[in-house]
């Protein structure tokens, strides 16, 4: 039996994870997916903190944590809180430490994951923490990369969309940089990827390209990975208005490889037009729902040393 490197672990970053963690992380999601529900964790209690909106972030989560025999509490309002009366985020986590065995928390501002795994005994799992980061996501979407395309390395993905304010694309490209994967920059330029972002790229040595539309970039790629533009997240004298270049007319399709698939994190706008659902190219809505086995796995890991 091979030791399990996730036991107890947080998952605040995917810049926390190397190359055997997404292995064996994977290796359990298909069992995950493969056996369905199991009683991995009977008798323990997951915390769903959710202070922002999410839709298939919470629902995965605590549909995962019950598939595995958990009890679930928690909130996806904070309204109901004690914040609401001026309780800080420090203190909130040290009274759901010891309610819980494991927390998982969305949270509006950049870092607040990290606090909480700071402040907590307990692991602690990022479901997203501003525009930071987004690692269960990125783990879902290159789980789902590697079944619909049969492999990671050699492969090009076009990210596209809000570079700059798009956790899920910050979590992806530190996954991404860790095969040998061709990225391709598709955004306006007020939101490409950060320099900061870049940097690291290049310090690990992934190609990469910046560019303004889809069309350039729709034949050379085997994933089209689409982003709405983050609103919530601009400041409020910024404008950017809807770029027409980077919506998926079903046209471009066209150009496209026969082996094309498409994903988005969702929840999607503009750009990408419902059309394209019925194309053979889509692949979100399979995307959407690996979300639930990879989360499955990531609990049963981080809660069960020995996992057999
Ligand atoms: C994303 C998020 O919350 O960052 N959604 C998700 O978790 N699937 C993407 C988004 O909100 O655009």
């Amino acid at each position: 039996m091979t030791a399990n490197p996730l036991f107890g672990r947080d998952v605040i970053s995917m810049t926390d994870f190397d190359r055997d963690d997404v292995k064996a992380v994977f290796k359990m999601t298909e069992r995950c997916k493969k056996e369905g529900k199991s009683s991995a964790l009977n008798q323990k209690i997951i915390a769903s903190c959710f202070f922002e909106p999410s839709t298939r972030t919470r629902f995965s989560f605590e549909a995962a944590a019950f598939r595995l025999g958990a009890e679930v509490l928690g909130f996806g309002n904070e309204q109901m809180l004690s914040v609401k009366k001026g309780e800080s985020l420090h203190d909130t986590v040290r009274m759901l430490d010891q309610y819980a065995d494991l927390m998982v928390i969305r949270h509006p501002l950049e870092g607040s994951a990290r606090l909480a795994a700071e402040v907590a005994e307990i692991p602690v799992i990022n479901a997203g923490d501003g525009a930071n980061q987004h690692p269960t996501q990125a783990l879902t979407d290159v789980f789902t990369i590697q079944e619909c395309q049969g492999r990671l390395d050699g492969l090009a993905i076009a990210l596209v969309g809000d570079l700059k304010y798009g956790r899920t694309i910050h979590s992806l490209v530190e996954l991404c940089a860790l095969f040998d994967i061709r990225l391709y920059l598709v955004s306006p330029e007020a939101l490409t990827l950060t320099d900061a972002f870049c940097d690291r790229l290049k310090k690990r040595s992934v190609r990469f390209s910046f560019h303004q539309t889809i069309e350039e970039v729709i034949s050379s790629v085997d994933i089209l990975y689409l982003t709405r533009i983050q609103r919530e997240r601009f400041l409020k004298c910024s404008f950017i208005s809807d770029p027409e270049e980077l919506v998926l007319r079903p046209e471009l399709l066209k150009k496209a490889r026969s082996h094309l698939k498409i994903l988005h994190p969702l929840p999607r706008l503009a750009e990408l037009p419902r059309e394209i659902d019925e194309t053979p190219f889509a692949c979100y809505f399979d995307q959407a729902r690996n979300g639930l086995f990879v989360r499955q796995a990531l609990l049963t890991m981080i809660l069960n040393e020995t996992v057999t």
